[in-house]
Formats: C-alpha cells, structure tokens, sequence
C-alpha cells in the first residue's frame, strides 16, 4: 500500500510517501521569512503553501521512485491550522484523489501528532499516555487504540509552545521562541528566580498565562530588556524553561498513578526540548515504561504523521468524503471525555 501524506496547517508545507511500511520520503519546506514578522503572517503562509506544494509533491515521488497512479491513499492535514494554509493542501490533495479516482482521507493534525512515536522503530504500546505539546496545543491523552482516545487535561489559556515563543519575544530572543530559550537556558542558572507553576485541582489542565506575566514582570522589574546582561537572560531562560516543563510533568505524574499505562509517548514542536526530554525520562524509569520521543524531523509539523495517521485511519474502516471541510480550531469534544 502507498500513501501519500500532505501538510500545510501552519508555516511547513510537507509532503511524504509510506510505501508498504516504509517512509520514503518525508519532505518539509518551512517558511522561514515569518521570523521578519514576530510571527506567522497567515496569508503570506497560503501563498507560500502554494508555489511549493506541487513541485514539492513530485520531489517525494521521484525520491519514493513511484509515479502518481502508484498511490493507493492520499491523506491531508483537514484542521487544525490556519484556514487559507489548509485550503491549499486539503484542496490539493482532493483534487489529486478526484483526478485518479483514489480514496481520501481528511487527517487532524493533533491526531497526526499524537501517532507520530510510530514512526520510530520503538513504538508507544497501547494504552500510552500521551503529552502534546506543541505552539498551539497542550493536551495530555490518554490513548487506548487507533480510535479510542480520551482527554485527561488541556490547557485552560496558553499553550506551553505559545508560551515559549512569548517568553523569548520578551527577551529580544525573535521567532521561533522555543529552540532559542533551551540554547540560552543551557547557559544559565536554574536556580535564579523562581518562576510560579500553576496548580489547577480542576482534571489534569495546565495553565501558562501566569508563568507569561511573571516573566514579563521580572523583566520589567529589572527596567526592561535593555538592562539585561546576556547572562541575566539565560538565568531567565533557564528559569522559565525549568518551570514550563514542571508544569508539564506535574501532571503526567500525577496520570500515572491514576491510569495504568504501557507507554508515554511525548509529542509536537515541544517534545524537541531537551529538558523536558531528560525529565519525562527520569518519570519513565522510575514508573518502568517505554518512553517514546518521535525524533526531531518529527516533533515540528511533518507530513509523515498525516500520512501514517492517515492509513491508520483507513485499516480501521474510516472513510472519508471528497466534500470534507478544513477547520480551524479543535472541537471541544473531539476527545472522548474520561469520568472516572
Ligand atoms: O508542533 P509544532 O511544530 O507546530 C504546531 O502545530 O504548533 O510546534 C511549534 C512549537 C513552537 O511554539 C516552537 O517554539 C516550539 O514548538 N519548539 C520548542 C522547541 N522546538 C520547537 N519549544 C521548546 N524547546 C524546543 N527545543
Ligand atoms: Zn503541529
């Protein structure tokens, strides 16, 4: 079976082929000019998709060395994302599955995130708690088979990527914010300020806005960003960083000795930090599970994980139609709730 995988929710445009098993190829153009903005500009993002969509496509299939009627699936990112970004994709893809009368499927992207471990040669076994963290989600799951997910805690404001991004904003870091904080940080003190971590009874939610002020207000406090030194910003950065990822892994903890598990599975452009990595390992020792960290061509947004997704989907019967829409944000409900 050949699938065609295709993403374009945000600022990558990917396109990868799964070829009885095997990923050969996983393509990712990123648009890296956002970063003159601060940020994605969301209809420079759609043109970008755009111009390189085709010709991108077709690199994928020469490096798979098949040709178009080769595919048997095609499979693209639906939503979440940018609505015109998703539009190029989506649209492209039906058109291509219209044009050789092959079944589609619309992928949700959280969906592709949280499968991406199984396109490392150690999979999550099921059922796996599952951490995704990425710029504009924070969600832990838990993720009982290819169908049957349930929604343990979200974040209740900032996603915990968001708010690396506004974090190394407010140090003159620039965008992408993330792998800038986890250099900066490996230079400073840890042990500096002390930054709040939020305590939510409520479920397993996190909440990120809080440590976002206090970052803002330290900075403030200390007459603004050009009366830091460099070192003084690492000993930020590293403090952040430090009370981010404890946010984060307060709450598996606290799922684990809830639900028993076989695996925890870290996922999305944050699951690329090393702090967070070396600290979910620590948990998964000392709980005796298999902790699965997609590598880093996986982590950020991939076409790979639509596809996989994709085919996943396909074995379990799902069908999808060509008048399928793209969305722009998660459905509230789109994860079976757990009550217990
Ligand atoms: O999953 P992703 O590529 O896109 C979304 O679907 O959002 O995640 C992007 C996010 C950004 O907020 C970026 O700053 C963050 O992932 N990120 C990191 C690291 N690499 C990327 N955050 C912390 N540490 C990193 N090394
Ligand atoms: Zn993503």
């Amino acid at each position: 079976m050949i699938v065609l995988g295709i993403e374009s929710s945000c600022d990558e445009t990917s396109v990868a082929v799964i070829k009885n098993n095997i990923l050969s190829a996983n393509l990712v153009s990123s648009q890296d000019f956002h970063k003159n903005y601060g940020g994605v500009v969301p209809e420079l993002s759609s043109r970008a998709h755009l111009q390189i969509i085709n010709p991108l496509t077709k690199e994928a299939l020469k490096k798979s060395d098949i040709e178009l009627k080769d595919i048997d699936l095609i499979a693209a990112t639906a939503g979440p994302g940018l609505i015109g970004a998703l539009l190029v994709g989506l649209t492209y893809a039906k058109g291509l599955a219209l044009g050789l009368n092959k079944p589609f499927i619309g992928v949700n992207h959280i969906e592709g995130h949280i499968f991406s471990g199984f396109l490392m040669q150690q999979k999550p076994e099921f059922p796996f708690l599952c951490l995704v963290v990425s710029g504009g989600h924070t969600l832990l799951l838990l993720v009982k088979d290819f169908t049957e997910i349930y929604k343990l805690g979200n974040t209740v404001d900032d996603a915990v990527g968001e708010s690396f991004d506004k974090a190394a904003k407010l140090l003159g870091f620039g965008y992408p914010g993330g792998p800038k904080i986890q250099s900066a940080a490996q230079f400073g003190d840890v042990n500096k300020i002390n930054f709040p971590v939020a305590e939510l009874k409520d479920k397993l939610n996190f909440s990120f806005s809080g440590l976002k002020t206090a970052v803002l207000r330290y900075v403030q406090a200390q007459g603004g960003i050009d009366k830091l030194t460099e070192e003084h910003k690492n000993d930020i950065a590293a403090c952040f960083q430090s009370a981010a990822v404890n946010a984060l892994t307060k709450n598996v903890k606290r799922a684990l000795e809830k639900y028993e598990v076989k695996s925890i599975s870290v996922v999305g452009g944050v699951a690329a930090n090393n702090h967070l990595k070396s600290e979910m390992k620590k948990i998964a020792e000392k709980n005796k599970k298999s902790l699965i960290v997609p590598d880093i061509q996986f982590c950020g947004d991939n076409a790979a994980m639509i596809a996989f997704r994709g085919k996943s989907l396909y074995e379990n019967g799902i069908r999808d139609t060509l008048s399928s829409k793209p969305f722009p944000a998660l459905n509230e409900n789109h994860f079976l709730e757990m009550y217990s």
